[in-house]
């Protein structure tokens, strides 16, 4: 399919005619990705033997989205032979397309030794991809640093993302500084509706709301006052936790009742990793009984997990048996909820506080839970959030022997 440029692009266009440094913000899905790389390529096209660089805080990241992206904007906008033309090179930590005679590298910032060799080279264009990723700014003003290879023309920093919290570097640097030769352009998903499948916008416009704040209406968030978890402990969940994976456990938070009212059970598999810890899974949903044993029990063995973690407190032995009645061999910790949730949760906030928990990519709902969930607000803590708790708190508090172990 070829590429197919709207009104709003050309506007973005003349912003980057006339700025050094662009951020495109916004919505999910509203062309960001595409609108830069276009750029990146027509000028690794334009300056004969150039160099340019596309990174994004994880390598992992870079190779399983930025690079497919790379491969589809150059198919649709340039064409297939175009494509089979440039040279790529995918190996070692840095990837490589050759476009005739320049190069466009693409890497990750979480790997202190590649970004120096980064910085040992010139370019002419920089690009850092989802830069709310990056909790600050000086990575950034040390790539651009690089920017000074000869050319015959303007040098460009471009960056993109969905915006963050209010208190994100970000956010003072793009919407409240006003500097000469910097830009911030918005651009949602409904702007560029043409381009998008309707039932694809419709599910954006239908998350919960922070999350449709941030991925449909494009906006900053502002942390919520009094929860455990703000934005920025979020973010730092992004980063790899080091070191060798230990126990994992899937925690069970049982909703009492299941009909359409009815609480979520939260089912969410997490495990050790050298001193901090990895949030896996979460496989949590409105479930009836034999459904949700099911679903964790599957979880168990996906994740191939030491123990299915329950709180026994309320139909405790009811839940035990639902889950020995799916599989006879599982492994079962009972644990009793002796303070209150604030007192349980606070200690694994502490955790995210210190940078010791990672999470997978697709967390999102129990992401929104844990930045919305107010302590002594009178409303229930989120089941999703429970579990997390229960399933953490296993790992964490290793001197607290099980009170049971099936
Ligand atoms: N100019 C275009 N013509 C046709 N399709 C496009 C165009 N730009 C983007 N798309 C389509 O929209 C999808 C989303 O674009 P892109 O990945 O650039 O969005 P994004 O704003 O970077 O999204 P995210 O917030 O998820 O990073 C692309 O995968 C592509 O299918
Ligand atoms: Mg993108």
């Amino acid at each position: 399919m070829a590429a197919n440029w709207l009104p709003i692009h050309k506007k973005i266009r003349e912003v980057i005619r006339i700025n050094e440094e662009v951020m495109l913000w916004g919505g999910a899905g509203s062309s960001k990705t595409w609108t830069i790389l276009k750029q990146v390529f027509l000028r690794a096209l334009a300056f004969p033997e150039s160099r340019h660089i596309c990174l994004r805080q994880r390598f992992e990241h870079t190779k399983t989205t930025l690079w497919p992206s790379a491969k589809d904007l150059a198919v649709a906008e340039f064409g297939q032979e175009f494509w089979e033309r440039c040279e790529t090179n995918r190996s070692g930590g840095v990837w490589k397309i050759m476009v005739n005679d320049s190069e466009i590298l693409f890497g990750g910032l979480d790997d202190k030794e590649r970004v120096e060799k980064h910085l040992g080279a010139e370019y002419a264009t920089v690009y850092i991809n989802e830069c709310s990723e990056i909790m600050d700014s000086a990575p950034i003003d040390l790539i651009s640093s690089r920017l000074r290879q000869k050319i015959n023309g303007r040098h460009m920093l471009f960056l993109d993302m969905n915006p963050p919290a209010r208190s994100h570097w970000s956010y003072k640097r793009y919407i409240e500084e006003k500097v000469s030769g910097r830009a911030a352009f918005r651009i949602n998903p409904r702007d560029v509706k043409e381009n998008l499948p309707a039932s694809y916008i419709k599910r954006l416009k239908e998350l919960p709301e922070r999350l449709r704040k941030r991925f449909y209406d494009g906006e900053f968030l502002s942390d919520i006052e009094g929860a455990l978890w703000s934005f920025d402990m979020i973010e730092s969940t992004r980063r790899p936790q080091d070191g060798l994976a230990g126990r994992t456990v899937i925690a069970i938070d049982p909703a009492v009742t299941a009909n359409k009212n009815s609480d979520e059970t939260g089912i969410i598999g997490c495990g050790a990793v050298g001193d901090g810890f990895k949030v896996y899974a979460d496989r949590s949903g409105r479930y009836k009984p034999s459904e949700w044993a099911h679903v964790a029990v599957k979880l168990y063995d996906d994740l191939q997990a030491d123990a299915i973690v329950v709180e026994v407190n309320q139909g405790g032995d009811l839940v035990k048996q639902v889950i020995k009645s799916v599989n006879q061999n599982v492994k079962i910790v009972e644990v009793r909820a002796t303070k209150g949730k604030y007192l349980r949760a606070e200690p694994i906030a502490s955790l995210y506080e210190q940078g010791k928990v990672e999470h997978a990519e697709g967390l999102e709902v129990l992401e929104t839970q844990l930045q919305e969930w107010v302590p002594e607000s009178g409303l229930p803590s989120p089941d999703r959030l429970d579990a997390l708790v229960w399933g953490l708190t296993e790992l964490a508090l290793k001197e607290r022997k099980p009170l049971f172990f099936a």
